[in-house]
């Protein structure tokens, strides 16, 4: 499966590494290319394109920019070419003004980004998932507790089984918390994950769901 990912920032270059790792042949996306020349060169065979030159390419798509831009990013990675593919969207709607108290601001929590961007990009099937857990940790976590717990969700049941697929390689459970409503709550995990880092410094942890 080839893999187009959306972003030039840590997510992106942490999930786009694991991909390639993991021997998916994937293309990075940016407006700049020079901004991942450096990551592109130390990570060969990485692909570099535009957004729309990425999304064209991915059999999959994933979303890693920043959460007020993806609508944009989206915009310019092109409906058509995201149409019928599975877009992991590990954005988070995090708001300019600064955290506090160690809690991070969210542009709107009556309604999820992702249902937002589902609405309007209605032919690709997001599934969100890697929104609550730093990057350092996304791909193949060594953690003294074991296999943490991937919360995804999304309204496309053969997208999340895709996905949760990734998840088994890049070292994660996964659990289904159903459609993408569900993003009311998934996103919001960020807020949670990063108050420890805020206030202790502490950005190491990752959640697990016991049963
Ligand atoms: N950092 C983490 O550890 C972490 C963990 C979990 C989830 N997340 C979420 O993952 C996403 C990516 O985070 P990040 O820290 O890697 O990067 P980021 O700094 O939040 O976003 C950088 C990306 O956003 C794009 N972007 C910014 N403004 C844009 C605009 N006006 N139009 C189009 N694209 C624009 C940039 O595109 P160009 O490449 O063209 O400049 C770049 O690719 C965020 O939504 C974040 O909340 C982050």
């Amino acid at each position: 499966m080839k893999i187009g990912v959306l972003g030039s920032g840590d997510v992106a270059k942490a999930l786009a590494g694991g991909f390639i790792k993991h021997g998916y042949d994937t293309m990075v996306g940016t407006r700049d290319s020079a901004k991942l020349a450096k990551w592109a060169a130390q990570n060969r065979p990485a692909r570099v394109g535009s957004f729309s030159e990425t999304a064209a390419f991915g059999e999959m798509v994933v979303l890693a920019v920043k959460g007020t831009a993806s609508a944009d990013a989206l915009r310019a990675a092109g409906a058509a070419n995201l149409a019928g593919k599975p877009v992991i969207d590990a954005t988070n709607p995090i708001a300019d003004a600064p955290p506090s108290n160690g809690v991070l601001n969210f542009t709107n929590l009556d309604e999820s980004l992702m249902e937002r961007l589902q609405r309007e990009f209605a032919d690709a099937k997001f599934v969100k998932a890697f929104n609550s857990v730093g990057s350092g940790r996304m791909v193949d976590p060594q953690l003294a507790g074991g296999k943490p717990t991937m919360f995804i969700c999304g309204n496309d049941e053969a997208a999340k089984k895709k996905v949760g697929g990734i998840l088994s390689q890049f070292g994660w459970e996964t659990a289904d918390i159903s459609k993408a409503k569900s993003a009311r709550a998934i996103e919001p995990l960020c807020m949670l994950w990063c108050i420890p880092g805020f206030l202790r410094n502490e950005w190491t942890h990752a959640f697990k769901l016991l049963k």
